[in-house]
């Protein structure tokens, strides 16, 4: 059985005394829960959300990272820099990254290689557009994508890599990929990755669905065969509305 992930992406909200109010209130609502709680902060937060998730069930992620170690990047953050606060999780290959940062497939596959380097656990986001869906050619995006971001990496750490879903016309948009929908996609994700690794391997594979997750539509989409939890944008920003999708 996988254990279901909900991850918030915060993207770039929050203050730092915004943040910890978050935490605070988070705290109570979700530690009953089973499901493995992941906050992912800007790098201004990441600190004080540590601190103040020690001793609770939330996990602290960031949202991007460089793939060297260190050297003349200019604004830029390592693996090894985020470890070193105490971060465990790390969004990759963000669509917002991939459209606004020139991010590639390229520079997604070296980053999911320097967070293993760093024991940090990478969240892997892939997704189609709308134009790429209509002229139906939305499965073999996704499945590119799965392929190049896992080239080259051992069967232990494609295990280990979580996996987002998030098409990029459900982000923000209110639009939700009907569960169904999603589902099919993920399950395609999940065939790819057993071609090449195999499916032991492949059943593995934490993979969650991206996308206008809200308390309203979470059960649905949570509760089918192949969805293992959501990486959560706007509805993550709302503590009392995050426990409801972590509680789903
Ligand atoms: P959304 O964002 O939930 O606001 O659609 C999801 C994401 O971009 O990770």
């Amino acid at each position: 059985m996988r254990k279901k992930v909900i991850a918030g992406n915060w993207k770039m909200n929050m203050l730092p005394n915004e943040a910890m109010d978050f935490i605070q209130k988070l705290t109570p609502l979700v530690k009953e829960t089973e499901n493995e709680v992941i906050i992912c902060a800007p790098y201004t937060d990441l600190f004080y959300t540590i601190l103040n998730a020690q001793d609770t069930n939330i996990k602290i992620g960031a949202q991007n990272m460089h793939f060297a170690e260190k050297g003349a990047y200019t604004g830029e953050i390592s693996g090894k820099m985020l470890k070193s606060i105490g971060v465990e999780y790390v969004i990759i290959g963000h669509s917002e990254r991939r459209q606004y940062f020139a991010e590639t497939d390229e520079t997604v596959n070296k980053k999911i290689k320097a967070a293993f380097e760093n024991n940090l656990k990478p969240i892997v986001c892939v997704g189609e557009t709308l134009e790429e869906r209509e002229k139906g050619i939305a499965f073999d995006i996704i499945t590119k994508q799965t392929r190049l971001a896992l080239e080259g990496l051992s069967k232990e750490n494609v295990k280990n890599t979580i996996i987002a879903y998030e098409p990029i016309w459900a982000i923000g948009t209110g639009k939700t990929a009907t569960s169904e929908d999603a589902n099919e996609s993920i399950k395609k994700i999940r065939e790819e990755i057993s071609k090449i690794y195999g499916k032991d391997i492949a059943e593995c594979v934490i993979i969650l669905y991206g996308g206008s997750v809200k308390s309203s539509n979470a059960k649905e989409l949570f509760n089918k065969s192949d969805i293992d939890g959501g990486l959560v944008g706007g509805a993550s920003l709302d503590a009392e509305e995050f426990a409801k999708i972590v509680n789903f």
